[in-house]
């Protein structure tokens, strides 16, 4: 089915050069345009509209008030705000309905990756009724806007460490926040980082954007109310989870890239739990009470109860906010990671490092054991290939307790 697309612009030129640098999309989209708020609300009026692409500066109704209106008009329609480089005081204010922010000028390539992959997200969830209660995206933790503007630098060239860290550094509770986390055990840095600019050199821009996330996404459900588990405990476990995988791909020399996608999918692999608790509270308490009676594991419980899992629940939150598909599949098969004979995927990479956690440290004696099938053992190649790996977390301190 084709999907559609409204993109909501003043300036006629720009929704000509869309509509033109668009035109090999016309098969699989069709493609709506709007010269004003009120327009395009019409439209969406009229018709399902899959994701709406903004203008922020219109006369009358601007792109944050659009963006408002179609969040709790539309819950379920991706936002997506086109903006000027000089609009960055109004991307701020619509920092709230908005899912991805993009840069003008956009080229095609990106815009249509992006949008696709913020699309994409929607099918990971395989419960439409429960995902519906999800994605009254009002209540979902938005990207922060450092990350934001991490993102924007890196995508016009490549910016230095220097400049990466002097932006880290402008938010200071978030650099004090990193540098706590990049001096502690979960990092293993054989010297002590003083400065954020120091940080991004010694760890890397994509290590370091992961981090401001995964701080900012659990600081976001720091006041949820009750929690069916703790909170600092699944803290702890992502990080240990990020450590291990990051470690394990090292020790099998993979490539920078993927080394980092492994790191990011795993220090982000449970974020679908929070999501859960917070927009489904009694089901959860319900989810854990059979956990803890049966000895299960979570996913299974809540599969079988909702039809849906916190994997592709949180896949579908990094989808919308356009995390690397690499890093979406990781996050939606950690339980379950699809057998690629010869290759090491990050899926597999958080699969394990979630489970040598789980084995390293038992959180809970009522929950089921973690140990890996021997499916998923043959298809490393073999229960030596784990115990390898289990060795050298412990050697790299990542499994002692005083974290
Ligand atoms: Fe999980
Ligand atoms: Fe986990």
């Amino acid at each position: 089915m084709k999907r559609t697309i409204l993109f909501v612009d003043d300036e006629p030129n720009i929704l000509m050069g869309l509509k033109r640098m668009l035109r090999p999309m016309r098969d699989k989209w069709e493609m709506l345009f709007a010269g004003s708020g009120p327009e395009a609300l019409a439209i969406m009026a009229a018709q399902h509209v899959d994701a709406v692409v903004s203008d922020m500066r219109m006369p009358g109704m601007d792109g944050p008030q659009l963006l408002r209106r179609v969040m709790q008009e539309h819950p379920d329609t991706i936002r997506f705000a086109l903006s000027g480089y000089s609009d960055q005081e109004m991307v701020e204010q619509s920092i709230a309905p908005t899912h991805q922010y993009l840069t003008k000028p956009c080229d095609e390539r990106q815009l249509v990756s992006a949008l696709e992959m913020a699309m994409n997200a929607r099918e990971l969830v395989p419960n439409k009724a429960v995902l519906d209660k999800i994605a009254r995206v009002e209540h979902l933790p938005v990207l922060p806007e450092i990350y934001n503007r991490i993102t924007a630098e890196l995508a016009k060239g490549e910016p230095s460490p220097k400049e990466i860290g002097d932006m880290v550094a402008q938010d200071v509770g978030m650099s004090a926040n990193i540098l706590k986390l990049v001096n502690s055990a979960y990092f293993g840095l054989p010297r002590h980082i003083a400065a954020p600019q120091q940080a991004v050199i010694v760890l890397g821009v994509n290590v370091i954007r992961s981090v401001i996330l995964s701080l900012h996404v659990f600081q976001s459900f720091e006041h949820m109310g009750r929690a069916s588990f703790s909170l600092p405990m699944l803290w702890g476990h992502s990080m240990r989870t990020g450590a291990m995988a990051r470690t394990i791909a090292q020790h099998e020399s993979l490539p920078k890239e993927e080394v980092d996608h492994a790191y990011i999918a795993a220090l982000l692999h449970d974020v679908g739990k929070l999501i859960m608790e917070a927009h489904c509270a009694d089901e959860c308490v319900r989810i854990y009470e059979v956990v803890r009676a049966e000895n299960r594991r979570v996913a299974e419980v809540e599969a079988e109860q909702l039809g849906l899992t916190h994997a592709e629940v949180g896949a579908y939150l990094l989808g919308l906010w356009g995390l690397p598909p690499q890093v979406v599949h990781a996050v939606a098969r950690h339980h379950d990671p699809l057998p690629k004979p010869g290759a090491l995927g990050a899926a597999d990479l958080v699969h394990f490092a979630n489970l040598l956690d789980h084995e390293i440290f038992v959180f809970n004696e009522h929950y089921a054991k973690a140990t890996p099938t021997p499916e998923r053992l043959d298809a490393i190649g073999g229960p030596e290939r784990y115990a390898d790996w289990r060795k050298h977390v412990l050697i790299m301190g990542l499994g002692s307790e005083d974290k």
